[in-house]
This record gives C-alpha cells, structure tokens and sequence, in this order.
C-alpha cells in the first residue's frame, strides 16, 4: 500500500521529504486523520483497531474525553504552554495529585525531578545521576534491555541495530544476563554475583544496575520478583544504585502503576514517560530517593522540561484512573483474558512461547518473518499490531488499557484469523 497526502494524487510526501529513519509509517503506510480510544482512521474513513497505543503512550486511549475537556479549557484561560522549569499552577496541581494518588499510597519519599520530556532523557538524566552518587561510571544492564536511543541510554540498550548507529563509543556498561537469559537449571543471578565479588573478573565497581521489569521492546522478557529482590540486594551490597525503567511497562501497563509493586521492590531511582501525561503529550520524570538528589540547579536541564499541557492531561489520568483501585482491577482482568486468548492462539503455532504479563503480552512465534507476516496480515484487516524482541519475533499487543471489551475481543479475533492463515499456509518457504 502506498501512502497519499490529503488531496488525492500529489506525490508522497513523506517518502519524498520524511527522513530515512522513518519506521511505523512503513509498516502501516496509510495516513491517520482522527483517532478515539481505541480506534484510529484514516484519510479514507477506514476504521483500524489500535493494538500498539503508541508503543504504550496511550494507555487510556486516543483523546480520552475527560484529559481534552481539561486542556481545551487551559488552552481557553491561556494557561501557561511552556514554562521551563518554573512554578505554574499546573504543574503544582501535578505534583500534588502524583503525591496524593502514587507516592504518598506507596510510602514512595521519591523527588520528582522533570527531565526533557522523553524517555532517553529521564534514563540519560538517571544514569548521570548515579554516577554522580556513587563517583563511579560503570552501570550493569541487562541482555535484551532497551533504554533509548541516546548515546548514554544507547550504551545501556542491548539490540543490535539501535546500537550499529552509534558509530562511536558505546561506553561504561557492562551486560549482564536478564532473569531466564541462561536458560532453565542456569543461575545467572549466582553468576551475576560471583563475577562482582571477583576482584579479578574485570567488572569495575557499578554506580547502578538499571533494569526493566517486564522488557517492552527486548521481546515481552517478565522478569520474577525473587530475580529483581536479587538485583536489588546486589545493588545494595555493591554500593550502587538501583534504577526501575519503568518507561513501557509503568502507568498501569501491567495492572499496577508501578510494573514492581507487590515485589518488595525499592529502587532508588525510577525513570517514567510515556503514558505519564495520558494524553500522548512528551513527558518525562525522574523519580528520585531524597537522599540522592544531590544535583547542583540546572547541572541537568533541558528546555522543553515544563510542558504544561502534559501536566493538565496527567493530572487528569491520575485523578481519573489512580484515585481508586476499581481502574487496577479491571486492567487485571483484561490482561488475565488478553492471556487466555493467546493462550488458545499459541496452541496453534509450533514452539510459539506465551512472553510478557499483565497487559502487555505477545507471542513469540519463533520467527521475525512470520511475526511480520501476521502482523501485515492484521493491518491488513484493520488491525494495528507490531512486534518486538531481538528479531522482531514476539508478535506484541498494547491495547490502550481502557480498550472497549468488544473492540478487544475483535482485534483479537483478527490476530487470531491472521495466525490461523499464516499457518495454514506459509508465504515463506
Ligand atoms: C523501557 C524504555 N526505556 C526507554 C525508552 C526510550 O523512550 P523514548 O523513545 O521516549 O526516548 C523506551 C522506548 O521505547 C523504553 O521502552
């Protein structure tokens, strides 16, 4: 298919001026024009069923009508747009309800500290941090681990790809295996542990380890809460700091709002983004145990840290979502069904393995050619599906979390379809 500009027949504009780096547009090459919860539609009135919510920044959905009515309404008063890092009524009413609804509940003293508002920015900001913290450079990451795509984060990602463009220096980071990396009767905590105690492993002292609990673009990998309580423990016993990336699995994506809660999991630093604002807007955070927030003003900074429209909007999805349980407990039961169905789904692919947790979970299918497949066989359908993992094997679903019960069984329905013809007949040899 090939994308068309608004009009008709002019020429491609964005084949013809986007930038080589382009990547969702080339596997779903139509061009959008309004979006609702979750449902999206293009120029043409067709309808598709959004399974990739902006790769988890859209966790309550396109437009939640609540989150526009509040930022029309600060639009109307000309409420502050950009305020650097100053004081504005909105980001006060932010950091209140953040306060009120999620740390105060969790027993969390964390900082808030606002970074440039995407994710590699807070990891960025986190990284430095702990280096700052602890006077040391070496941070321990994690195989499959994915941090963004600047070069501090870069170094702490692990594919292949995001990492060949770098062409420089990839510094100060030592991988180690994630939990399971080994395979089954393999300790690789144990393993992790001797070569710190080692004084002639070669492993220079960490100033952190920085983990995602559940590994959103390194193939849907859930790591155990006994494995992460290890991490922590040797994070502790080293003198290092412990970092949660918490910037795809948080904000609810996998029932909790933390990914780590009920894990007795305490980490020093926190990275967030994402859903954080609710409403798709560029979001970032830094959560901060007090006793290290030791930056001097500014040391790290960045322009675009007070986008206060953000901060309407994720008040609004904190009051809105996180001021109960009910919104935990319904996002529990949609993942425990997403599970089922893809349970029963898996049974009819060989060697396909069930990977992820809470809502966010997908199907390793063994192979990136056929994820791919069955993911242009969705879109073609009207499902929007994407996939992830080293070799883009894991087909992925990251249904907004407040996806109608219909319109999910549906695009189930469809990647359901889509894997029944992909292997009843295979279009690669
Ligand atoms: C766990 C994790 N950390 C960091 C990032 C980087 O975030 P951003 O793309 O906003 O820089 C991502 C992005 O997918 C992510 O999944």
């Amino acid at each position: 298919m090939k994308s068309i500009v608004a009009g008709g027949s002019a020429p491609d504009v964005f084949a013809r001026r986007e930038s080589e780096a382009r990547s969702y547009c080339r596997s779903f090459p139509v061009t959008f024009t309004s979006a609702r919860n979750a449902r999206m539609t293009d120029e043409n009135g067709r309808s598709y069923i959004d399974f990739l919510a902006g790769c988890s920044s859209l966790n309550y959905g396109h437009n939640d009508p609540d989150m526009k009515a509040a930022l029309i309404a600060h639009l109307e008063r000309d409420g502050i747009a950009h305020g650097l890092d100053m004081r504005t009524d909105a980001k006060a009413a932010f950091l209140e309800t953040f306060e009120r609804t999620i740390l105060e509940p969790r027993g969390m003293e964390h900082r808030v500290q606002f970074t440039g508002p995407t994710g590699a920015n807070a990891v960025e900001a986190a990284l430095k941090l702990a280096r700052k913290v602890t006077g040391r450079s070496n941070v321990i990451a994690f195989t499959n681990g994915f941090h963004g795509v600047t070069q501090g984060a870069l170094a702490a990602t692990g594919n292949r790809h995001h990492r060949g463009a770098a062409n420089g220096p990839l510094t100060s980071v030592t991988r180690m295996p994630y939990d399971g990396y080994m395979g089954e009767g393999t300790d690789g905590l144990a393993m992790i542990e001797r070569m710190l105690e080692d004084g002639s492993s070669g492993i220079d002292a960490p100033a952190a380890f920085i983990v995602e609990p559940v590994q959103g673009e390194g193939g849907l990998n859930a790591a155990s809460a006994e494995w992460l309580r290890g991490i922590q423990r040797l994070a502790r016993a080293h003198g290092a700091l412990f970092i949660v990336d918490d910037i795809q699995a948080g904000c609810g994506r996998t029932g909790s709002f933390f990914s780590f809660e009920g894990m007795s999991i305490e980490p020093d630093l926190v990275t967030m983004a994402k859903s954080l604002s609710g409403f798709g807007l560029p979001m970032a955070v830094l959560l901060v145990r007090p006793e290290h927030d030791i930056w001097a003003p500014a040391e790290h900074n960045g322009t675009f840290r007070g986008n206060n429209h953000a901060f309407v909007t994720a008040r609004v999805a904190l009051e809105k979502f996180w001021s109960d349980q009910a919104f935990q407990v319904l996002v529990e039961s949609r993942g425990t069904y997403l599970a089922e169905r893809l349970a029963t789904i898996a049974e009819t692919i060989p060697g396909a393995v069930l990977k992820g947790r809470g809502m966010m979970r997908g199907i390793d299918m063994g192979s990136g050619e056929i994820a791919a497949d069955i993911c242009a066989t969705c879109f073609e359908n009207g499902l929007i599906i994407e996939t992830s993992g080293a070799d883009d094997e894991v087909v992925k679903v990251l249904a907004p979390l407040t996806i109608e019960a219909e319109t999910f069984a549906r695009g189930l329905d469809i990647l359901q379809a889509a894997v029944g013809a992909r292997m009843q007949a295979p279009r690669a040899a």
